[in-house]
């Protein structure tokens, strides 16, 4: 039995392709008065997910839709909606702590508060709290770390299945050079991780990602582990941190001597592959570079967390260049907000500070279908296109007074697009779709529901 499909009507954008290959002016269709048509057919694969059944111009999906419920937005934009591919929801309630490198940030700010997550109703305020300010935000699908606490991991995916959210996330793994009570071992990451894998991994929209921190925080014997667990689910994701910060890199260099680089240190335990997420990806040597391409990893770029933890700048032009599998992503709490449109601003002024300016196109690509490429979930999620799973933002391109002014001078689409991508935060975000369902929890205003 089909349940009644919803028509959704207002702009939309669709991407055609890859707007770092294409020429960003011709890698999307945008329509002034367009619909996206989403419902269960009820012979999909199972996975309990909406779907978008139709994209198209308005007029002609009314006529062919006429028993679906219409919700009109006028000229808001409907989009996929945001993928955040790195976070760390467990820094939600520490995000923007005052000045500290990398380093010092993560053990004056962060280690105490991951060491909260041992109580498990604080790690579900946490998950819930975290959960609804990103969907406030238009992000509808994260990855996430978690904390080295099994229950942390319980906390997430089950806020994000209550939610229907597309959730990824993993146990951090840490066997050394954090304080006691945020170490595991080798043998418990391990055996912690490939029990929750078992338990949620595939289980709805969630997938299990296995996540070593980064490899000053684990010994070889306990990345060696964690490279035999991949390579026994290697459907599964493998999410950690690489070539973020100078001292960082120097300290890699001391505690394995004997690696050519920082990448070595994962890819002699197995952790290099498809389905490797490396946040940050800033400071890389020629070798790394080419042994990523060769692997087919993705690199995840944090810009707001390069910018506020004084990280450096991220090689966006040179990176696409080669061909580099990218996302775009908060890291809440090194990072400073929450909002993907947050992010693209801070991606446009990094790229700027490089001498390269990012087209809106490549900046919204990002931040929706490049992240689900980099999480290898193109085909189902970070698009409008038929067949993909119903999660949408509905962006109002006039949601404050200086946006609204900047918007009545814009020539182009993309022109418009930009002035909220520069100077819009969660006042944008007027509505957000998961998995078919409007999500109204303290939304922007209702949609004008007829029929
Ligand atoms: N490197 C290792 N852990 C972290 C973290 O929590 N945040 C950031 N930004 N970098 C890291
Ligand atoms: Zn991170």
């Amino acid at each position: 039995m089909r349940n009644r499909p919803q028509l959704i009507l207002g702009q939309t954008l669709a991407f055609d392709a890859d707007p770092f290959r294409a020429d960003p002016l011709e890698a999307a269709t945008w329509r002034r008065r367009g619909g996206v048509v989403v419902g269960r057919d009820g012979d999909g694969p199972g996975d309990g997910a909406a779907r978008i059944l139709a994209v198209g111009e308005a007029d002609a999906l009314r006529r062919t839709w006429h028993d679906a419920r219409v919700h009109d937005y006028g000229d808001a934009l409907i989009s996929a909606g945001f993928v955040d591919a790195h976070a760390h929801y467990p820094q939600t309630a520490i995000i923007a702590s005052w000045g500290k490198q990398l380093i010092d940030w993560l053990n004056t700010y962060t280690f105490p508060e991951e060491m909260r997550f041992g109580n498990r109703a604080f790690a579900e305020a946490t998950a819930e709290r975290y959960l609804d300010l990103i969907l406030s935000n238009g992000t509808t699908c994260a990855v996430s770390f978690c904390t080295i606490h099994p229950q942390s991991v319980e906390a997430i995916f089950s806020a994000a299945q209550a939610r229907g959210m597309r959730l990824v996330a993993g146990k951090t793994c840490m066997d050394r050079n954090a304080p006691e009570g945020l170490r595991d071992t080798a043998k418990s990451a391990y055996d912690d991780s490939a029990a929750l894998l078992r338990k949620w991994h595939g289980r709805g929209r969630l997938s299990y990602a296995i996540t070593p921190r980064f490899s000053p925080t684990s010994t070889p014997e306990q990345l060696e582990a964690l490279g035999a667990l991949w390579a026994q689910h290697p459907d599964c994701l493998m999410q950690t941190h690489l070539g973020e910060q100078l001292p960082e890199i120097a300290w890699v260099r001391e505690l394995f001597p004997d690696a050519r680089d920082y990448l070595e240190t994962y890819e002699r335990f197995g952790l290099l592959g498809p389905g490797a997420l490396f946040g940050h990806a800033i400071h890389l040597a020629a070798r790394e570079r080419a042994r990523l391409k060769e692997a087919d990893a993705a690199l995840i770029h944090c810009p707001t967390s390069n910018t506020f933890i004084g990280s450096g700048l991220f090689d966006m032009a040179g990176l696409t260049a080669e061909g580099q599998r990218i996302g775009l992503a908060t890291d809440t709490g090194g990072g400073s907000s929450f909002s993907m449109l947050r992010t693209m601003a801070a991606a446009y002024e990094i790229g700027q500070l490089r001498g390269h300016a990012l087209h809106p196109a490549q900046l919204w690509w990002l931040a929706t279908a490049g992240s689900a490429r980099a999480l290898r979930m193109a085909d189902r999620i970070g698009n409008l296109a038929t067949g993909l799973e119903a999660d949408l933002v509905i962006i109002d391109l006039a949601s404050t007074p200086a946006i609204a002014q900047r918007l009545a001078r814009a020539r182009t689409p993309w022109e418009a697009l930009f002035a909220t991508i520069m100077m819009g935060d969660d006042r944008a975000v007027r509505s957000v779709w998961v998995n078919g369902r409007e999500y109204a929890q303290g939304i922007g205003r209702a949609s004008s529901s007829t029929q």
